[in-house]
C-alpha cells in the first residue's frame, strides 16, 4: 500500500500521455482471493507525446504474472514492474498490442477502490484512480478506449456477470463455471470502467428514447429486496425522459443498468451503462425510508444518470477539470428536482447545504478553488467546493449572461465535445461564443477560492426622491492565495413599495432596468429614482451569487421582506437573517454570563410564517427551521463557543414553544393525513411542517407534551413520521427515549441501513454522556466498523452534527475522532480522510477547545505510516 510522501500534481505540468490506448479487451476470471486480469491493451505512441519515451503505466498493489508484446513474452531487462508502476524501457515506436496478466485478491481490497466484494458480491470503483488496481494502465482521464469486457466466474458463486455496454455472449465452462461478454462501443477512460459478479435479484422496466431505442432498465440488489426499487425505476424513467425534453440528451446503449451495493465510499457512481450505487441510495419504502430518502434516490439516480452527457460523453482531460463534470451535472440534478418538486424549496435546501458544507470549506484550512491548481491526493478534492460551489458557479454564469445564452452555450458545448477530454475553458469558451461576452473576469470563479464578502450601504433621499446602494465586495487571503482580484457578482434586486410590491427599478436618469445589478469592481454606486418614500431592499435574490452578505437592513425591514417579498427565496432568507442575528448576540450575551430575551419582533414574524403556513407547507417548514448551531458559528466566525451558542439556540427555541404553542398544536392536527403514505413533494411538504411544528412545540420539554410525541412516534405508519418523533424525543433526557430506542431497534435490528438512522440520532444527542454512548455503539456485536454508511451514520454524524459533544470542552471528542481516523485509515484511507475533515473548523474555535483539537490533529500528524490521503488533510489541516 501506498504510504505518506505523495509528489503534488499540478495543473500548469499537464503534458499529454506519451502513449494512448485505442482498445481494451479484459479477461477477468473472477475468484474470492486470487483474481486473474488478462488485459490485452493496443498501444498507439501519441503524436504529441515524446517520440520514443519508454512507456510507463499506473499500478497500485499489483502483482505481475506475465507481459507480453505483440504476442512475444518481454525479457526481463526490457521492463521493471513494481505494484505502482510498470515500465518498458524501449516499446516500439509504432502501434502495438500489450499483454498483461496480473492476480489481485478482491477479498482482501478493504479500500473498496478498484475490484472489491461487498456481501459477496464483486464489484468495481475505479474512479478516480482505482482501475490501476485491477491491471496496468495509463490511468487518466483524458486516454479513452473502447472496452471489452469477459468475465468469467463459478455459477454458483456468481450466477450474475456485469459490465459496461450490450451483452454480446455467454457461455458456460467446465467445473461448473460459466462467463460473459460485454462490449462498450463508446470510447470512455478507465475511470468508468466496471463490472459486477454475484447472486443478485434484479427488477426491469423499459424506456423507449425520442429517437426510438428501445432500452432495458434493470435494478440488481440482493434477493428479497427487489421490492424496494420501484421508487428509483421511476426516478430513473423519470430523469431520461427530462434529460431529453431540457437537455436534448438521450441514452446510447441497448440497456442501462443500476447495482445496488452495501459497501462504497460514496454516494454513487456513473460507470459507463452501469452505474454502481451505494444501497442507501436505491432501496426505499415508506416503512424504511424516510421523505428525504427517498428525495435523495430521486436527485442521486438523476445525477448519475445525467453524467452520461455532462462526465461520460464529455469527461475530463485531467482531475484538475472535476468540476467540469461534478459542477455541471449537480447543476443539472438541481434543476431536475426543481422540476420535479418545488423550486423555491429547491433553492433553499441548496443554498442550506452550501453555507454549511462549501461556506465553512471556503472559511478553513481545506479552502480550494472550484478548479484547483495543486493537489497531493485527489480523492481529496470530492468537495462541496467542487460539486457545490461548482454548480453555483454555473448558477452565476446563466444570471450573468442570461437564460437564452446559457441555453446556446451549452448545446454548443454537448455538440462541440462530445467525445472530448475537455478543460472549464473549453467549457466556457461555447458560452464566451453564445454570448458575445468576454468571460476572463467571470473565470476567476473558478480559481480565486475562498467566499466573497459583499456589504451594502444604502442611503434615501427623499427630497430628491432617490435611493442609493453603496456596494463594497472583497475576498480573505485563502491558503496558497494572499492576494485576490475583484471578482464578477451579478446581484439580482428589488426594491419593496409600502405595500410591498415590488416597484419598478429606475436609475437616476429615469430609465428602466431589469432586476439584477452586477459588480465589477471592488466598490459601486446604484442609484435608483422614483422613491419619494424610502423603499425596502431586496438584495441577492434566489441567492444568485454565493456570496456573504451584508447590509444595513433593520429588523423590521427583515421582518416585512420576510412577509412580502416576491421573492420566495428572500422572503426564506430574511427570517434566517433576523433570527441569525439575534442568535449572534444571544451567544455572545450567553458567554458573558447575561441573557438576551428574543426580541417580539422575531416572534411576531415566526407567528406570521406559521399562521400562513398552510398554503405552501414545504417553504413553511424550511422558514420554520431556526439556523443550525454550525450556521451560528460561522456567523459569529472566531472564537467560537459551541455551547453557548447551543444554550443561545435552546432559549429561542423554548421561548418559541412558549409564545407559539396553540397555533404549533392546530396546526398539527389539522396537518393529519387523510390518506395513506405517498412520497409525492406535497404530502412530503405537509409531513416536513407537521414534524417542524412537532419538534418546536416539544422545544420547551414539558412532559404532556413529550408523551404526545412518544404516543405519535408508536403510532406512525412511515418512516418520515417514526423518525422524526424519534428525533424530538432522544433531544429530551427522561422523555421516553430509551423506550423509544429499544422499540425501534427491535424493530428494524435486521435492516442496517435503518438501524443507520438509528445509530445518527444518538451520535447527535446534545448531551455529555453520548460519547460513551458512541462508543458502546461502536462496539456491538453487530456493528460492522468497516462498512462506510455504518461509520458515517455514527461517527460522521457525531463530528459533524453535534456541536457540543464533538467540541467537548476536555478535548475528549477530538481524542474519539482521531483515534477512529488512525485505526481506519490502513484499511480505508478514504473514508478516514472524510471523517477527519470534521476538524475543517477548528481554528475558528475558542483559545481552549482550539489547543485542544490541535493537539489531537497533531497525534494523527505524528503517526507512522498514514495514508496519502489522511496525510493530506492532516497536513493542510495544521498549515
Ligand atoms: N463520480 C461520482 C459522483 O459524483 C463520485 C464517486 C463515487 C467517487 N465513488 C467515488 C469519487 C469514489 C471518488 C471515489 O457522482
Ligand atoms: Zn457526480
Amino acid at each position: 500500500m501506498r504510504t505518506d510522501q505523495a509528489q503534488p500534481v499540478r495543473l500548469s505540468e499537464y503534458r499529454v500521455a506519451n502513449h494512448s490506448v485505442t482498445t481494451v479487451a479484459l479477461d477477468v476470471a473472477l475468484d474470492p482471493t486470487a483474481t486473474r486480469v488478462n488485459a490485452r491493451i493496443d498501444v498507439v505512441p501519441h503524436p504529441q507525446g515524446v517520440a520514443g519515451a519508454p512507456l510507463v503505466f499506473d499500478g497500485d498493489d499489483l502483482v505481475l504474472v506475465s507481459l507480453s508484446v505483440d504476442g512475444v513474452a518481454l525479457p526481463p531487462e526490457g521492463f521493471e514492474a513494481t505494484p505502482e508502476r510498470l515500465t518498458i524501457f524501449n516499446p516500439p515506436a509504432r502501434a502495438f498490442a500489450l499483454e498483461i496478466e496480473t492476480r489481485i485478491n478482491p477479498e482482501a481490497n478493504t479500500q473498496l477502490m478498484g475490484l472489491y466484494r461487498s456481501s459477496g458480491t464483486f464489484c468495481t470503483q475505479c474512479e478516480a484512480e482505482g482501475f490501476r488496481r485491477i491491471t496496468y494502465f495509463p490511468d487518466r482521464p483524458d486516454v479513452l478506449a473502447v472496452y471489452t469486457t469477459r468475465i468469467e466466474a463459478d455459477r454458483a458463486l456468481a450466477p450474475v456477470l456485469l459490465g459496461n455496454g450490450n451483452l454480446v455472449e455467454t457461455g458456460d465452462l467446465e467445473d461448473n463455471r460459466h462467463f460473459a461478454v460485454w462490449h462498450d462501443p463508446h470510447p470512455k477512460p478507465s475511470y468508468l470502467f466496471a463490472l459486477v459478479g454475484g447472486d443478485l435479484a434484479h427488477v426491469e422496466d423499459h424506456f423507449t428514447t425520442r429517437s426510438g431505442r428501445e432500452v432495458v432498465l434493470r435494478i440488481y440488489v440482493e434477493h428479497g429486496k427487489e421490492g424496494r426499487c420501484a421508487y428509483a425505476m421511476d426516478a430513473l424513467k423519470r430523469s431520461m425522459r427530462w434529460d431529453e425534453e431540457v437537455f436534448g440528451c438521450e441514452y446510447d446503449l441497448d440497456i442501462f443498468m443500476i447495482v445496488a451495493v452495501g459497501d462504497f465510499n460514496m454516494g454513487a457512481m456513473e460507470n459507463k451503462g452501469l452505474n454502481i450505487f451505494n444501497d442507501k441510495y436505491v432501496l426505499a419504502l415508506p416503512d424504511t425510508a424516510t421523505d428525504q430518502d427517498f428525495a435523495q434516490i430521486e436527485a442521486i439516480i438523476a445525477h448519475e444518470y445525467f453524467h452520461n452527457w455532462t462526465g461520460n460523453r464529455i469527461t475530463c482531460r485531467d482531475w484538475f477539470q472535476l468540476c467540469l463534470k461534478e459542477g455541471l451535472t449537480v447543476f443539472r440534478d438541481q434543476e431536475f428536482t426543481s422540476d420535479m418538486r418545488s423550486r423555491a424549496v429547491k433553492r433553499i435546501a441548496d443554498v442550506r447545504l452550501l453555507k454549511s458544507a462549501q461556506f465553512s470549506e471556503d472559511a478553513g484550512p481545506l479552502a480550494h478553488p472550484v478548479r484547483p491548481e495543486i493537489y497531493k491526493e485527489i480523492n481529496n478534492f470530492y468537495t462541496p467546493t467542487v460539486y457545490e460551489k461548482g454548480a453555483e458557479v454555473i448558477r452565476v454564469l446563466k444570471v450573468l449572461i442570461g437564460a437564452e445564452a446559457f441555453k446556446t452555450g451549452l448545446d454548443l458545448y454537448l455538440k462541440r465535445h462530445d467525445g472530448d477530454a475537455a478543460t472549464v475553458e473549453d467549457f466556457i469558451a461555447c458560452f464566451a461564443e453564445a454570448s458575445g461576452r468576454d468571460l476572463t473576469q467571470f473565470f476567476l470563479w473558478y480559481r480565486q477560492s475562498g467566499t466573497p464578502d459583499v456589504s451594502v450601504e444604502t442611503h434615501h433621499d427623499a427630497v430628491e426622491g432617490t435611493f442609493t446602494l453603496d456596494i463594497r465586495q472583497s475576498l480573505r487571503p485563502t491558503p496558497g492565495q494572499s492576494m485576490k482580484e475583484p471578482m464578477v457578482i451579478p446581484l439580482a434586486i428589488g426594491l419593496l413599495g409600502e405595500d410591498g410590491v415590488d416597484r419598478p427599478l429606475l436609475t437616476d436618469d429615469g430609465q428602466q432596468v431589469a432586476g439584477v445589478v452586477a459588480l465589477n469592481a471592488e466598490r459601486h454606486r446604484f442609484t435608483f429614482s422614483g422613491h419619494p418614500t424610502r423603499p425596502v431592499l431586496s438584495i441577492n435574490r434566489g441567492f444568485s451569487a454565493p456570496i456573504r452578505l451584508k447590509t444595513d437592513l433593520r429588523r423590521e425591514d427583515l421582518a416585512f421582506l420576510a412577509r412580502h417579498d416576491s421573492d420566495a427565496y428572500n422572503r426564506w432568507q430574511a427570517m434566517q437573517t433576523l433570527a441569525t442575528q439575534y442568535l449572534t448576540d444571544a451567544s455572545e450575551a450567553v458567554r458573558s454570563g447575561g441573557a438576551s430575551p428574543a426580541p417580539d419582533i422575531l416572534l411576531e414574524a415566526m407567528r406570521a410564517a406559521l399562521a400562513g403556513s398552510e398554503q405552501d407547507p414545504a417553504f413553511a417548514a424550511q422558514v420554520l427551521t431556526l439556523p443550525s448551531e454550525a450556521d451560528i458559528a460561522r456567523e459569529i466566525g472566531t472564537n467560537v463557543d459551541p455551547s453557548a451558542i447551543f444554550a443561545a439556540r435552546r432559549a429561542l427555541r423554548t421561548a418559541l414553544a412558549q409564545s407559539l404553542g396553540d397555533s404549533l398544536s392546530g396546526l398539527i392536527e389539522r396537518l393529519a393525513p387523510t390518506s395513506s403514505y405517498s412520497p409525492d413533494a406535497i404530502s412530503a411538504g405537509r409531513r416536513a411542517l407537521a414534524n417542524v411544528a412537532l419538534d418546536l412545540l416539544a422545544a420547551a420539554g414539558d412532559a404532556e407534551r413529550l408523551a404526545a410525541v412518544a404516543r405519535r412516534f408508536h403510532a406512525a405508519d412511515n418512516m418520515t413520521d417514526r423518525l422524526a418523533a424519534l428525533a424530538v424525543l432522544v433531544q429530551h433526557q427522561g422523555s421516553d427515549r430509551e423506550d423509544a430506542l429499544a422499540t425501534f431497534e427491535e424493530r428494524f435490528r435486521t435492516d442496517p441501513l435503518i438501524l443507520d438512522k438509528w445509530l445518527a440520532l444518538q451520535a447527535g444527542i446534545p448531551e455529555a454522556g453520548t460519547l460513551d454512548r458512541v462508543r458502546a455503539l461502536m462496539s456491538r456485536p453487530g456493528f460492522h466498523a468497516t462498512n462506510p454508511n455504518r461509520l458515517r451514520s455514527l461517527v460522521g454524524s457525531f463530528a459533524s452534527l453535534n456541536p457540543t459533544q464533538f467540541n467537548r470542552i476536555d478535548g475528549q471528542g477530538y481524542d474519539f475522532l482521531a483515534e477512529v481516523v488512525i485505526g481506519l485509515d490502513t484499511r480505508n484511507p478514504q473514508v478516514a480522510a472524510r471523517l477527519l475533515g470534521a476538524f475543517k473548523s477548528w481554528r475558528a474555535l475558542e483559545p481552549a477547545r482550539r489547543a485542544k483539537a490541535e493537539a489531537a490533529l497533531k497525534r494523527v500528524s505524528e503517526t507512522d505510516g498514514l495514508s496519502p490521503d489522511v496525510r493530506d488533510i492532516v497536513d493542510r489541516s495544521l498549515a
